[in-house]
């Protein structure tokens, strides 16, 4: 009789499965990993300034208020309404942005769609972002004079580009037929970029990659709130479930020792 231990060993099994992370495959470009730490409060600090600082005053996080990320955060209520919310929002209010949607199409093109579940909603989900935040070029023949090659001919213009500098991309001829790993621009294979000296910015490649990294985290948090939380509670649940399975089988040992 070894049912519920082989039961319970199914059980554990596919907690195992289930809290291991699942990566999506992207079907387009390759896409560096964005290797996001949704346990690092630091990083979601910075990213939630970063955000409202460069980001808030056209996008919407209409699924998060400003007293939830308080308290996720480890931020206090004064530390959000004095630095982090704008003037006139309330604690208790969406993240919204007060950017009217006709204007902003009337001046971008398109008005700038809701972020709360971008990190999500992508394949590649929140390594999409970070590649997207890296991947902004000069191009004059758009009209915001900016070009991304994770999202072609995006009418966002590069709202980082003091941080970074301005990228030019480099390519090479597109192989007959062929696909190109790294994305595309003008019909030819992009291979890198490169910032020319008088067009650097005030960060460094790394300390900019850090910045993309802390962004991207904090909308990997909006988009899964308890996601920090039920990670590490994951952890645990396995644990528990390896501690009641020997549990299980030592008891159904002893039950049965008596009985043969
Ligand atoms: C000046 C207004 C403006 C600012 C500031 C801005 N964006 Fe955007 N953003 C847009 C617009 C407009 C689009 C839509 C682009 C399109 O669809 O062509 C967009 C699109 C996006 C998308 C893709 C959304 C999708 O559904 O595909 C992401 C991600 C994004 N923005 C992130 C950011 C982040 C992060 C920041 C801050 C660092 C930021 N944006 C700042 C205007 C803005």
């Amino acid at each position: 009789m070894t049912k519920p231990v082989s039961f319970f060993r199914g059980l554990m099994a596919a907690a195992v499965l289930i809290s291991g992370s699942v990566s999506a495959a992207g079907a387009g470009i390759e896409m560096e990993s964005a290797q996001v730490d949704l346990g690092n409060k630091g990083s979601l600090q910075r990213g939630a300034a970063l955000y409202m600082n460069y980001c808030a005053s056209c996008h919407s996080l209409g699924y998060q208020r400003y007293s939830r990320m308080a308290e996720d955060l480890g931020l206090t209520d004064e530390q959000v309404t004095k630095y982090l919310m704008p003037e006139g929002a309330k604690f208790g209010e969406a993240m919204n942005t007060g950017l009217d949607p006709v204007q902003a199409t009337a001046w971008l093109g398109k008005a700038p769609p809701d972020l709360s579940l971008i990190a999500r909603r992508k394949a590649e989900g929140a390594d999409w972002v970070y590649n997207y935040l890296k991947s902004f070029y000069v191009d004059e023949s758009r009209p915001m004079g900016w070009n991304n090659t994770v999202f072609p001919n995006a009418s966002m213009p590069h709202v980082l580009w003091e941080l970074q500098g301005s990228q030019h991309p480099l390519t090479e001829a597109k192989p007959e037929g062929g696909h190109c790993p790294k994305g595309e621009v003008n019909g030819q294979c992009l291979t890198g970029f490169s910032i020319p000296e008088h067009k650097k910015g005030s960060l460094s490649a790394e300390e900019y990659d850090q910045v993309a990294r802390d962004i991207t985290a904090f909308l990997a948090y909006v988009g899964e709130p308890s996601a920090a939380k039920r990670e590490s509670i994951g952890v645990w649940a396995v644990l528990f479930l390896a501690l009641f399975t020997l549990l299980a089988y030592f008891l159904n040992k002893e039950y049965w020792r008596d009985i043969h």
